[in-house]
């Protein structure tokens, strides 16, 4: 087998392809080892293309079987065929084209094109996947109208695709056949077909127009009672489009079905949406609160897209951000919504502030490492190597961010103008970032004539998270304080191989500040000209830019990037009173979490410092008695409580660190989590108790926060090893009436019980579960991240009957997160972590490239690690890289990550 050769794609180097393809007609006969794929192209050469122009179709992994234009065989020298494309030379203006070719699914372990999965047919064609069901030109700017036909034996009783059925009928031999059309063009990455033995839960509601609409979701025989949220989650998010963006569903049907073997969590097909089963099905037995979370905002998130990518989708693949980022923006605010839907103000504000903070430990966690890395790129990149490999955080997370930053400069009501001013231009195309940004602009410059978004624009072209240093000075005679902002960003990645030429500008960054007194109270904030307000929006635009606030009446304490306003990172330095003062008494929830957590961040990295210079480690009392107030607080509400609470995961820590050091940090963390639970053991109990939920399951987020906060003073409670906390724990295990109590015990056994117990907890978790795979793949993540788990033990897991290489949810379940989230677990000097990643990096991609080009990026980081470790993750890489038969996904990671040095 040959490596793959890499082939560099630039964004500067877009063409419009010479040809319209405005009708095509499939018709598929059905058959897991080989379907027939009869394809019929209506196409038509563009005006100003060239009249010799080829018509170059792609395709991967097919056989052709027969090949007419105008309905007559076409003649061998008119074609070339080859492993990637069918280009046809010679033809007319306009044709008729009918490909006949074979594939074959059940051989197909890629999950891309074509596949099977427990007997039935799926489908996935973004980005590249629709080249491996048949010849085509595979890219998101040629739109066409498709009909199709699906004909399959009485095995595959449910026959869907894209838009309205037309038509079933039975044919002579026995089969069954199904006509569907969908009414809009579309590109082919946005066709779908599913063909199997499915249950059906349905609903039928009025569009805001009075337009009925049948909405469905589809999953195995057996499931039907799992799907009843997923069902309301489609129905309220229909609801949110409606009244939020004024965006109504413009098809007579919406279908929705769940696959078990899927590569990331769901996709956006016109009026066929395929989900990972992990984001459909639930019930309070056997998903978790984060759970009912998640499917609703991925359901939320690819109903989303039938505005925002499908009506208006991209025009090339360096565009993805343009339907990505937005649709994630605009599902965090569905949650947000959601999560604060019938609450009083306050408690409104706490809610969204939750969801705020949950969305940036994420971006923390894994998006910025990406901007510090071999991978770091703009939201919009310049190159690509495998498109695959960039569907990335910063692609959705970031892109969200510099969406909203949009929304935060234009306000709510200035954004909703914009989307409808996008609408309007766009609807029915294929356009780009710069085109989303002119929508937007021309409301921003209505709003502040002689402004634009020209400086924004470069957050589309710059890859790198920037640092925002905060100065202030205080004049107590003129009762003035000037706050100065100063941002720069050195070139990341990417821009480093670039070379020397390469200049970074500053982007324009919202820059939302408070200040408080020395007691903590919120001071009005007053700049020349301007009204008092409580959070001032600095625009920063320039390298540095100073404010003046008149009245200050002390020196205060800034609370600064309230509410996130911008991905940056902010650089001031706070003593540790002043972030207690913003930690006790910030009327900003997000800058009074993010005070708190600076605090957890500098205890867990002074612990780590001790721990590495064998001194021993001691906790700080002022920092303890922080966590103190928090935790007693009764003004907070249970779920922001558990946020302010949580002490910042490794990932985030690592970034703050020199030279990483997993080990070290994994202890401070454990000593610090345990020193909580003995200094605050009254208070943690008390929060245990008190926050019971008795009676029926409710996902709501008031009950969920008081569960996530019963379940984290269980595990401090726990980890402190204090008497009665194992009898709690192990109570609540053999009691628990919902998945989220019953996991959190379980957790809590395995991480810091006694070992017969946990071994005991984990048999019965799986004798009663066995049959559940989407359980069963927490029962693997549980046991995947603990605390005691080495490379030896995650290898005996492996070898348990119920794991599975072939199957993404269970590999992400042990394999990914062994890797990508038990630190201590992988990172060993002695190479055996890093030796298991290069065996099970191989062994994925010889199944399916896409998951093991994620899982290669566990080691990106390599050269940002202590000496001991760098020598021997560099080996690995190395070992990867030199592999005979790599795809051009792993390949293109692992290149990057050996040609990258901090
Ligand atoms: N467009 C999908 C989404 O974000 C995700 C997606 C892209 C995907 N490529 C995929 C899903 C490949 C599965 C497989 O909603
Ligand atoms: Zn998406």
């Amino acid at each position: 087998m040959r490596t793959e050769t890499p082939v560099t794609v630039y964004r500067k180097d877009y063409q419009p392809y010479p040809y319209a393809i405005p009708e095509v007609a499939l018709a598929f006969d059905l058959d897991p080892e080989s379907t027939q794929v009869h394809s019929t192209l209506r196409i038509e050469r563009k005006a100003d293309a060239p009249a010799d122009a080829p018509l170059v179709l792609d395709g991967a992994e097919l056989e052709l079987v027969s090949l007419q234009v105008d309905g007559k065989p076409w003649p061998a020298d008119r074609y070339t065929l080859d492993d990637s494309a069918l280009i046809l030379s010679g033809l007319p203006g306009a044709a008729t084209i009918d490909i006949v070719s074979r594939c074959r699914p059940a051989a197909n372990s890629t999950l891309m094109g074509l596949y099977v999965s427990g007997g039935n047919f799926f489908t996935q064609c973004e980005a590249e996947g629709f080249r491996r069901i048949t010849w085509f030109a595979d890219r998101p700017d040629v739109m066409s109208r498709y009909r199709v036909t699906l004909r399959a034996t009485a095995d595959y009783p449910v026959l869907l695709s894209n838009g309205n059925l037309l038509a079933t009928h039975t044919l002579p031999d026995g089969r069954q056949e199904a006509q569907w059309e969908d009414p809009f063009p579309k590109p082919c990455y946005l066709f779908a077909l599913v063909a199997g033995r499915l249950t059906h839960r349905e609903t039928t509601v009025q569009t805001a127009s009075g337009r009925p609409v049948l909405l469905q979701v589809y999953s195995d025989p057996g499931s039907e009672d799992r799907t009843e949220w997923a069902l309301e989650s489609l129905v309220r998010a229909l609801r949110w489009d409606e009244s939020r963006f004024g965006l109504e569903l413009d098809l007579d049907r919406f279908m929705v079905v769940a696959v078990r073997d899927f590569n990331m969590g769901a996709m956006e097909n016109k009026g066929l949406n395929i989900f990972n089963a992990a984001y459909v099905l639930a019930d309070p037995h056997t998903a978790t609160d984060a759970n009912y979370e998640g499917i609703e905002a991925v359901i939320g998130h690819e109903y989303f897209h039938n505005w925002t990518g499908n009506r208006v989708t991209c025009r090339d693949w360096f565009q993805l951000s343009l339907k990505e980022g937005l649709t994630v923006f605009r599902d965090q605010e569905f949650t947000a919504d959601m999560m604060a839907r019938d609450l009083d103000p306050a408690a409104a504000a706490s809610a969204r502030a939750v969801k705020r903070i949950d969305d940036v430990v994420t971006l923390r966690a894994a998006q910025y490492p990406e901007d510090a890395g071999p991978m770091a790129h703009p939201i919009r990149p310049e190159s690509y190597q495998e498109i695959g490999n960039f569907y990335t955080a910063t692609v959705y997370e970031k892109g969200a961010e510099v969406i909203r930053m949009q929304h935060t400069l234009l306000g709510a009501e200035g954004f909703r103008a914009g989307m409808d001013e996008y609408f309007r231009r766009h609807d029915g195309q294929a356009v780009t970032c710069d085109d989303f940004v002119a929508a937007m602009e021309s409301v921003y410059a209505r709003q502040h004539p002689g402004r634009d978004l020209s400086v924004f624009r470069r957050w589309y072209r710059q890859a790198g998270t920037p640092r925002v240093a905060v100065s202030l000075d205080y004049d107590a005679a003129a009762r003035q304080c000037t706050v100065t902002l100063a941002q720069r960003c050195p070139p990341a990645g990417v821009e480093k191989r670039a070379g020397d030429g390469y200049v970074k500008a500053p982007p324009h960054i919202p820059f939302a500040l408070g200040l408080l007194d020395p007691q903590g109270r919120a001071l009005p904030l007053r700049l020349a000209g301007g009204q008092p307000q409580d959070t001032a929006l600095l625009e920063l635009t320039q390298e540095s830019q100073q404010w003046v606030f008149h009245d200050v009446p002390a020196q205060p304490v800034p609370s600064l990037l309230r509410g996130f306003s911008a991905p940056v990172i902010v650089e001031y330095n706070w003593s540790d009173a002043e972030l207690a003062l913003l930690s006790a008494h910030d009327t900003d929830p997000f800058a009074r979490w993010e005070a708190g957590q600076e605090l957890a961040t500098r205890q867990i990295l002074a612990l780590a410092a001790s721990q590495q210079s064998g001194a021993p480690m001691q906790a700080d009392a002022a920092f303890i008695q922080a966590w103190r107030a928090l935790l007693t607080d009764p003004t907070l509400d249970a779920g922001y409580r558990a946020r302010a609470l949580a002490l910042p995961s490794e990932k985030t820590l690592a970034e703050r660190m020199q030279a990483i050091d997993p080990p070290a940090l994994a202890a401070a963390r454990d000593f610090l989590r345990a020193e909580l639970g003995r200094e605050l053991a009254a208070e943690w109990r008390a929060a245990f108790d008190g926050n019971q939920t008795p009676g029926a399951y409710s996902p709501a987020p008031g009950p969920a926060g008081r569960r996530a906060l019963k379940n984290q003073a269980l595990s401090h409670l726990m980890a402190a090893g204090l008497d009665g906390a194992q009898a709690l724990a192990q109570a609540q295990f053999d009691q628990a009436g919902n998945m989220t109590d019953s996991l959190a015990a379980l957790s809590a056994l395995v991480n810091h019980g006694q070992p017969q117990a946990a071994a005991q907890a984990l048999q019965a978790f799986y004798t009663r579960w066995q049959d559940d795979p989407l359980v069963i793949d927490k029962w693997f993540t549980l046991q995947a991240t603990a605390r005691g788990t080495d490379v030896e033990a995650v290898r005996a897991l492996m070898a348990h009957p119920a794991f599975t290489l072939r199957n993404p949810n269970r590999a992400r379940a042990l394999v990914f997160q062994f890797c990508l989230n038990n630190a201590r677990g992988l990172h060993r000097a002695d190479g055996a972590g890093y030796a298991y990643w290069t065996e099970q990096v191989l062994a994925l991609d010889a199944l399916n490239p896409e998951i093991a080009a994620r899982l290669a990026r566990a080691l990106d980081n390599w050269s940002r690690f202590v000496p001991a470790l760098r020598a021997p993750m560099q080996a690995a890489l190395q070992q990867v890289r030199g592999h005979a038969g790599l795809s051009r996904n792993v390949l293109e990671i692992v290149s990057k990550a050996l040609e990258f040095a901090a």
